[in-house]
Order: C-alpha cells, then structure tokens, then sequence
C-alpha cells in the first residue's frame, strides 16, 4: 500500500468502472454498426423501458434536461406574459428554460431543513401572472407535493417536476415525474442515471402534452417534410438511448446502495457535531441521494481541509439562482430568497457513489470528525 492515501473523489464515472464500461462499449458499437444514429430502436427501446420504470404512459426521450424543461413548458402552452415559479435553490437551468420561452422565472425561497420549495414558499411567490411552477427534487430528496399540488390546482397552475437529480425517487409510492402534469430528467453523465454526454426526457400522463414534445423536438415534423408547429433539434441521439437502456437496468441496485452509503456516512459523521447533516426522510417521501449535502457555519475552511487530506467536496450552489449575474437584475434590491442566500454560503456536498467503500466512508467521517474536533467551533445556528 502506497504510504499517500488515495483520494476520494466526488462521484465515479463509467470509464472507472471496467466491467461496466465493456458492456456500455458494446451497446454503442451495436448502435454505431446499424447507422442509425438518430431515432430508430434504440430510442424507442429506452423510451419504452424507461417508461415502465416511471410507472408513467409516456416518455419522451430529448437532447438535455434543459431542453425537456423547456420543450416540457411549451407543451403546457407556457409563454410571454406568463410567470412560472421555480425555487431560487437549484441548477440554473430550472430558471434559464422559463426565460427560453419568454415567461418570467418568480424565485421561491426553500425550507432550511430540506432546502426544497414547499407549500408556503410557494404561495408567498405567487403573482397574479403566475401560470405555472416547477417544483425542483433536488439533491434527489423528493418535494412534498401534496400541498403543493393543492395550492397549484386552487390557483389553475400547472405543475412541472424538475427530477434532473431523482431518478426513480417515490413520493406516497409514486415516481417523481408522475405527481404533477410533466416531470424532466436530466441524463448529464454525472446523474444518478446518466449518458456518455448530454440526454434527457419529458414524462407525463398527458398524450397531448407528449405528443406535442415528440413533434418539438424534431421540428414539429410529422410524417416527413410536414412541419405542423415550430420545433427544434432537440432529440434524443441514439448512443446516449443505448448507454441509459444498459444502465437502467441497474440503476434501482445503484439507488439502494446510494442509501446505503448515506446511512453509513450519517453514522461515520455522528460526532462532527458541528455539521448538520441531511434531515432524515420523513414518512410518504424519499432521497435517491444524488448528493449527500451537510451544512457547516465554517464551510469554506471545511472544504480546504478536507482538500488537504485528499477528500473532494462540492458546492451545489454558491450563488442561489435569484443573485445570480444572469437573474439579479430580476430583482428590486430585496433579497426574495434569504434562506436559499444563507443556505448557499453553508453547503457542502460530500462524496458520495455507489460503490463507495467502507474505507472511503470511514476516511470522510474520520477527516470531519477530527476537523470538528481539533478546530474551534463555530456552532451552526439554526
Ligand atoms: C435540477 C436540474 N435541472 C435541470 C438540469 C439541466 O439538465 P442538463 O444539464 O441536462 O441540461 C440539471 C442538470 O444539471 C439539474 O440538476
């Protein structure tokens, strides 16, 4: 054994995974030998399966989760002069697909202890003009959506779920993306299911609202040179189809184990008592656990010392949405977002993969523990 402790990334790509990366290699060549690159089996295929793993009738596969968002939004006839509420705590894109067609993003504040909109940071952003909201499963822990499908409906919203980093998370029992009227994913090569690239999908009960996303995607064309609406290439590249049909098939073992870890890494931490670790799931909800997200008053210093003994960490997001260059500009100087502004200074996204070992885990728990304990603490306030 090598005297220098390896380091513990992030997360872990196919390429590092060899047995997985032969059968994915595969998968493409047999795509690659047909020539059909765009469309054909290999889409249908993933459609169909993925499909059957939402428990929903429709999936639409496309060429992000960005474009699914914004494909997804069209569809529910969103556009200028709307307004669409989306939580100032998550990836840009959620916000950035609203302003593509023309709407308006109104930012939501998030709970502290799920840092997820609810309920009540809903209805304080609702406008008049507020047509829509998209509900963000972020870190893969689900929204309660419930209320918020309750307010939505009272207020003849439509609801879009943002599940870019829930694959297969259940909320009372249900997929994410089945709950509201659409659900997006993202297939970025980092997500719990992700391609060799950019890919992403629409899911909804809704036929008119898949319809009108399969026609989008593909420049509104349907049969051959009959262009009905205006589209955009936005399909679903046939690679990318065959790499996630492969590992769908492993992706409830991969979300199980995700959970495993997050268990053993929250008892690897008991003692960093400066740190507040992600809030146990409560009944009916669920976390697929994208990330494994810790909240630290002494996060920056955190980070660099954990840099130093090998360990990666992350920040998802340092700058929430709302104060963002391309978006504060939205705003009138007021902070409509304190909780997701104080969130982004405290977060901390830890390491954390599927076939993450005992030893990894206990080197992170260990690395913190002895931060917690050998530095002065600041407590958190809560
Ligand atoms: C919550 C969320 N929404 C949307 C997206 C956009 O997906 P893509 O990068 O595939 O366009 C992402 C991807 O990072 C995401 O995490």
């Amino acid at each position: 054994m090598s005297a220098i402790a390896a380091q513990i990334p992030l997360t872990v790509m196919d390429h590092e995974d060899p047995e997985l990366f032969e059968e994915l290699a595969a998968a493409v060549r047999r795509v690659a030998s047909t020539g059909a690159f765009t469309g054909g089996a290999a889409v249908t295929d993933f459609e169909a399966d993925y499909a059957a793993w939402c428990e929903v009738p429709h999936v639409v596969g496309v060429s992000s989760g960005t474009e699914a968002l914004v494909l997804a939004l069209r569809a529910l006839e969103i556009g200028p002069g709307d307004e669409v509420v989306v939580p100032a705590n998550s990836f840009i894109a959620s916000a950035e697909a609203v302003s593509l067609v023309g709407a308006l993003p109104r930012f939501a504040d998030v709970e502290l202890d799920t840092q997820l909109m609810s309920a009540e940071t809903l209805r304080a952003a609702l406008t008049p003009s507020v047509r829509c909201v998209i509900p963000v499963h972020l870190f893969g822990r689900t929204v309660e959506m419930d209320p918020i499908m309750e307010l939505a409906r009272a207020h003849g919203l439509s609801v879009l779920e943002d599940c870019s980093q829930a694959h297969g998370a259940r909320y009372r029992g249900r997929r994410v993306g089945t709950i509201g009227d659409a659900g997006t994913f993202s297939f970025y090569p980092a997500k719990n299911l992700g391609a060799w690239g950019d890919a992403g999908a629409v899911v909804t009960a809704d036929e008119q609202v898949a319809e009108r996303v399969r026609l989008m995607r593909s420049h509104g064309e349907s049969p051959r040179y009959r262009h009905r609406i205006v589209g955009t290439t936005g399909r679903l590249d046939a690679i990318q189809a065959a790499v996630l049909r492969v590992k769908l098939a492993h992706l409830d073992e991969r979300n199980r184990a995700r959970r495993r870890v997050a268990e053993r890494l929250r008892e690897a931490l008991g003692e960093a008592a400066s740190m507040q670790l992600p809030a146990p799931v409560e009944p009916d909800t669920d976390h697929v656990f994208h990330q494994f997200v810790v909240r630290t008053a002494r996060r920056d210093e955190v980070k660099e010392l954990l840099a130093a003994r090998g360990i990666a960490s992350a920040i998802h997001y340092p700058i929430p949405i709302h104060r963002s260059e391309a978006y504060e500009a939205l705003g009138d100087g007021e902070d409509v977002a304190p909780r997701a502004t104080r969130l982004a200074r405290e977060i901390l996204s830890l390491p954390i993969f599927p076939t993450m070992s005992e030893e990894q885990i206990e080197r992170v728990g260990g690395a913190l523990r002895a931060i917690a304990v050998g530095e002065p603490r600041t407590p958190l306030v809560r």
